[in-house]
């Protein structure tokens, strides 16, 4: 049975309004990503600032050969918050798999995704699931039965705090069977300059991101947020190793929606994303706890960014 619309608009209008409404009020990361929160997200991945997704990018083709070895053709590659596809694009000429799950909650976007790697890739199995990493990721019954490899590139991991981090992980690995692996994007700890500089562009386009999430909001909820009076904040946190983005009133603002309003002082803030950042030996200590009991962690020159291959 799928499940009752009309329920889950419910359930996703409480968890906006108790957010709204905590002392610190938060906005859940994932309401990032509707259409046009996906579409700016792919032109932060191009930005100078950004070093994320071109550092990943490169060093998966430094190791792409020794990843088709380790892989082996006709796997299974399930990718969580696969996006716009176009690392799978890279990955599935790389090693040559039989079938292709993508996994993410931005359903249309998804959906439009997967229909251009199908026309690309024409003799590859490609399946869509959307789904919330938060919840049991349920696959479809009639996957083949070959290799199965979890890819969750993008350091996407980072928006999970360390403990929730091992629980995504250890979700991902009852995905891999005894015999599959995970390969996995993680951002590392580096000076407060380049950190800052990547989520905060000279462009603004991460401050149109991050502000986006309110005419997304304004939609979920029937809301009201006016987007001039909010500004993008985002520093460092150093002791929480992790990038913390706020929206920050410009004044003393009102939102309400058809059953509350909050009101907020100038200056007060909404959180709307952490991006934790690890080091190589504190991450490789999460995949062991989480049943990945061998690894190998490739990185680049400057130590930026590493990718891990994981097997149970
Ligand atoms: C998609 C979570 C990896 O944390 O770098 C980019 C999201 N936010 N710029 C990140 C993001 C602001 C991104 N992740």
């Amino acid at each position: 049975m799928p499940p009752d619309p009309t329920a889950t608009a419910t359930a996703t209008a409480r968890e906006i309004v108790a957010g709204l409404c905590a002392a610190q009020a938060s906005i859940a990361p994932k309401y990032f990503y509707d259409t046009a929160g996906s579409a700016l997200f792919e032109q932060i991945t191009q930005l100078p600032e950004y070093y994320l997704t071109r550092t990943e990018r490169a060093i998966m083709a430094t190791h792409a050969d020794a990843l088709a070895l380790r892989i082996g053709p006709g796997a299974t590659v399930i990718e969580a918050g696969a996006g716009n596809c176009e690392k799978a694009r890279t990955l599935c000429a790389t090693i040559r798999p039989r079938c292709f799950v993508g996994v993410d909650i931005a359903a249309a976007f998804l959906q439009q995704a997967v229909a251009g790697l199908r026309r690309e890739f024409p003799s590859l199995d490609v399946r869509s699931v959307v789904a919330d990493l938060l919840d049991e990721i349920v696959l479809p019954a009639d996957l083949p039965s070959g290799r199965r490899l979890v890819f969750y590139p993008g350091s996407s991991i980072g928006n999970f705090a360390p403990e929730a981090a091992l629980g995504l992980l250890q979700r991902l690995r009852r995905l891999t069977d005894a015999d599959g692996a995970l390969l996995i994007g993680v951002d590392l700890v580096k000076s407060k300059a380049i950190l800052e500089a990547a989520y905060d562009d000279a462009a603004g386009v991460t401050a149109a991101f991050n502000l986006n999430v309110l005419r997304h909001i304004n939609r979920l909820l029937t809301a009201d947020f006016d987007l001039a009076h909010w500004r993008h904040r985002s520093f460092f946190n150093e002791e929480q190793s992790r990038i913390e983005m706020h929206l920050e009133a410009r004044c003393a603002t009102q939102v309400s929606w058809p059953t509350g309003c909050r009101n907020f002082r100038r200056a007060e803030r909404i959180h709307t994303e952490n991006s934790y950042k690890y080091r190589v030996a504190d991450f490789a200590g999460l995949l062991r706890r989480a049943g990945f009991g061998r690894h190998v962690c490739w990185t680049d020159a400057q130590q930026w960014f590493a990718v891990f291959l994981a097997e149970p």
